[in-house]
């Protein structure tokens, strides 16, 4: 059943229940008091005959009240203590006679209802007493036909019915437009997600609404533009393994063709096969690399985080890399304050140093100088990496640490990287709940920062 039927059969069950118990109740109700009103003024009326009555009650006076009730709607029958009829206003049919032999026991001032069923009975009735003295006292009896009373009360039902009517009609078109308006967004997100479990993420939902369908309606939109940007990076990041795989295999297949002529010379060929090699050691060093991206993307990896001192950890990369900066005429400086102690996987986050310090000597120039500093601020360890390098242009920034980007697109041999570098550094600082930012300035240098949660014993001291 749908959605939309079943909230509209709800509503309608619930308000159909509530419509029916408050009419049947209003209905009762009205006819009650309208009852109990009617019986109300017949002893009333009975009351004031049997106040002029205690005044005089010789033959006039009962003419005169006789007189009074003939044109109305109500009977009056005056009889003794006995029973015997003095007056009566009408005829006396079979139901006031009836009424009149029922026994009656003791009488309030205020008169007693002898006959309130208007549903059965021809009259509703009542009686009063009257005593003006002996052989002046008896019974005021007061009859009301009861058809009155079911007319007007037929009158009221047909009233009721026709309010209910417009209400179940009114009822009908609101429950039909409120399940309308509470399903279409429904049915619009089912429909999106549908379109998404077939792969086709471009999906737009209309937020119409703060409430939850449109929290819900934000989310899945979210998540489309979330899968949309994967499926676009996924392919683009095929595209760039293909055309890294491609170009060393070219050259491997082209260099191979023309060392296996015969007439070249010894020379020559050791120079091709040595290309061939060189190739090769590309190759392998790509699909190690893409390897340990896929690792760390798969969270695949774990990190051992042991407490280290800073200084000490980074002293022992300085040495190691130190070597490869003099070679190339660059000077490598190292600060940090000797107190900083931090809990970090010491493998994983040499890769990390060692990555940025291979980026800024490979593209820094002869004589220049790159820093290593490492600082505490509010709380945060700050370490930076900045060199005096060709700098990065303010367009390749946002990008620099997707996966395969090089700012210089052509690969040369100098400097051909795959640009997964900083990839790796990125997936680790992060896995380290830190954060890793780039400053560049085109031609004058490369500064990159990470930023690592303070360190909270820091007084520990390591043995
Ligand atoms: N210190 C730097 N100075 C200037 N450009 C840089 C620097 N570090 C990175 N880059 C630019 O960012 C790109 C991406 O760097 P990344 O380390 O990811 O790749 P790579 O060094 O080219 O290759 P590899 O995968 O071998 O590290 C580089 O190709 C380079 O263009
Ligand atoms: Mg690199």
């Amino acid at each position: 059943m749908k959605i939309s039927l079943k909230l509209g059969l709800w509503f309608f069950i619930c308000t159909f229940l509530v419509e029916m118990i408050s009419m049947l109740y209003l209905h009762s109700h009205v006819i009650q008091s309208r009852v109990s009103q009617e019986l109300r003024s017949l002893q009333a009326r009975g009351n004031n005959h049997r106040d002029v009555l205690e005044i005089s009650s010789d033959p006039s006076t009962l003419h005169h009240i006789g007189l009074m009730e003939t044109n109305t709607d109500t009977e009056v029958v005056i009889t003794d203590l006995k029973g015997k009829i003095i007056l009566a206003s009408g005829p006396l049919d079979k139901s006031i006679k009836h009424t009149l032999k029922i026994p009656i026991k003791h009488i309030p001032r205020k008169g007693l209802v002898l006959q309130p069923d208007w549903r059965n009975e021809k009259y509703i009735s009542t009686v009063t007493e009257f005593n003006g003295g002996i052989e002046h006292e008896g019974y005021v009896y007061m009859f009301k036909k009861t058809n009155d009373v079911q007319k007007l009360i037929s009158e009221l039902n047909q009233h009721f019915l026709l309010a209910s009517a417009l209400i179940l009609v009114f009822m009908l078109f609101t429950v039909y437009f409120l399940s309308k308006a509470l399903t279409k967004p429904l049915i619009s997100m089912i429909e999106a997600t549908k379109k998404l479990s077939t792969g086709d993420f471009s999906v737009k939902l209309p937020v119409r609404s703060k409430d939850e369908l449109g929290e819900l309606s934000t989310s899945i939109q979210t998540l489309a533009n979330d899968l949309n940007y994967l499926k676009r990076e996924r392919n683009e990041f095929l595209a760039s393994i293909s055309h890294e795989l491609r170009t060393p295999l070219t050259y491997v297949k082209g260099y191979a063709d023309i060392a296996s002529r015969s007439d070249l010379d010894e020379t020559e060929r050791t120079h091709y096969l040595k290309i061939i090699k060189e190739e090769g050691e590309r190759l392998k060093t790509l699909l190690e690399e893409l390897f340990e991206l896929a690792k760390l993307d798969q969270n695949e990896f774990t990190i051992n985080k042991e407490r280290i001192h800073l200084y000490t950890f980074l002293e022992s990369i300085y040495d190691k890399i130190l070597p490869a900066f003099v070679n190339k005429g660059v000077k490598l400086n190292l600060k940090c304050k000797d107190s900083i102690y931090l809990d970090l996987d010491p493998v994983r986050f040499e890769q990390v140093v060692m990555n940025l310090l291979v980026n800024a000597l490979k593209y820094s120039k002869e004589h220049s100088s790159t820093y290593i500093d490492a600082f505490k601020k509010e709380g945060n360890v700050y370490l930076s990496i900045r060199d005096e390098g060709i700098g990065i242009p303010k367009e390749d920034l946002p990008f620099l640490f997707n996966r395969l980007y090089r700012v210089d697109k052509s690969r040369s041999r100098a400097t051909g990287g795959f640009g997964i570098g900083l990839a790796i550094v990125k997936e680790i600082v992060e896995a380290h709940d830190g954060q890793i930012f780039v400053e560049s300035e085109f031609g004058q240098g490369t500064c990159f920062t990470i930023i690592l949660k303070g360190d909270s014993n820091e007084n520990r001291v390591i043995n």
